[in-house]
């Protein structure tokens, strides 16, 4: 069998950073998963851990480590998203308290530890503001040749948080900028494509059908999340953002890519977290991005089915 890709989900859980842990870790999935850190983003650091230890019991991932990351950016005071993931970060499924506390290492620590002390690369992969990786990297530089890829949700050609600005990036574009120059490769699901891998009701009703505990669990969150989608931005459906960077590391033929260079803009009232995604070349940079483009709707809804499935085995 072929052996599996190790990686580390540095996210904010947050309905589809938890959907996104769902897919990673379910058995049709070719991930290792070496560890979840979490970083302050949709709520507070702290409610964020919570979160990933509740989702972590709620599909028996027991064995994986959750380490708590940066309590704020780097520079910026820290601001949430609590409109779109409600109070706790993850409102709607009614969730015990966690069986187990997250480990006693900052999250940023632990990465670097993983990654100085690893056989074979890791893949990170960040759905939250990018405050870990930019830490872990200005402290242990050393890190950089064992990371293998970045596959990141964030970014795109325009923005949900200002109109020009993605939330992810917004957080901490100076993180982000940290990361985007690292050297290291950088695959982004930006809002052009994850507004595409929308959670629609006759996708929901697909998932119902499945009738697991973590499908219903999932229909739960996207209730939610569909519903503060549609009052906030008038959407339809949720879209699962952060899952697309799980279903590309399990099923990269889901989507289409293009290189291209992408540089973080730090300054302006409205422009401050923008990804300037140089499409036509107009910078002549070379490129450093793999920026995802297009999806495929079956595959990616077929994918999630045998997911989900997967947790019934
Ligand atoms: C991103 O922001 C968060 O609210 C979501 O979890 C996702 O990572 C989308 O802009
Ligand atoms: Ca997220």
């Amino acid at each position: 069998m072929e052996q599996k890709r190790k990686v580390i989900l540095d996210c904010d859980p947050g309905h589809d950073d938890a959907i996104s842990i769902i897919l990673g870790a379910s058995k049709v999935s070719n991930l290792d998963i070496v560890g979840i850190t979490t970083v302050a983003g949709n709520v507070e650091v702290e409610k964020n851990t919570l979160n990933a230890l509740k989702v972590c019991d709620m599909i028996g991932l027991h064995d994986v480590p959750v380490a708590q990351g940066a309590t704020k950016p780097l520079l910026k005071t820290r601001e949430i998203a609590g409109e779109i993931h409600g109070e706790t970060g993850l409102d709607g499924p009614e969730l015990p308290e966690p069986s187990r506390a997250a480990i006693d290492q900052h999250g940023v620590d632990f990465m670097i530890e993983k990654l100085l002390h690893t056989k074979e690369k890791i893949t990170l992969v960040p759905t939250g503001p990018l405050t870990n990786i930019a830490m872990a990297m200005i402290r242990e530089p050393g890190i950089m040749a064992n990371i293998e890829e970045i596959v990141l949700m964030g970014g795109g050609t325009f923005g949900n948080w200002t109109p020009a600005a993605e939330f992810n990036i917004w957080v901490d574009a100076e993180a982000a900028k940290v990361v985007f120059e690292s050297g290291v490769p950088v695959t982004m699901f930006g809002l052009d494509v994850t507004h595409k891998a929308l959670a629609t009701k006759e996708v929901v009703e697909r998932f119902s059908a499945i009738g697991n505990p973590v499908s219903n669990f999932v229909v739960e969150l996207l209730d939610f999340f569909s519903k503060t989608y549609k009052d906030v931005f008038g959407f339809e459906a949720g879209p699962i953002h952060d899952a697309c960077t799980t279903a590309y590391l399990i099923d990269p033929d889901i989507f289409d890519f293009k290189q291209v260079h992408v540089d973080i803009e730090t300054k302006g009232e409205y422009t401050y977290g923008t990804t300037c995604v140089d499409l036509l070349g107009v910078t002549r940079k070379e490129p450093n991005v793999k920026f995802a483009s297009e999806l495929d709707q079956d595959k990616l809804w077929l994918l999630f089915d045998r997911a989900l499935k997967s947790y019934s085995e």
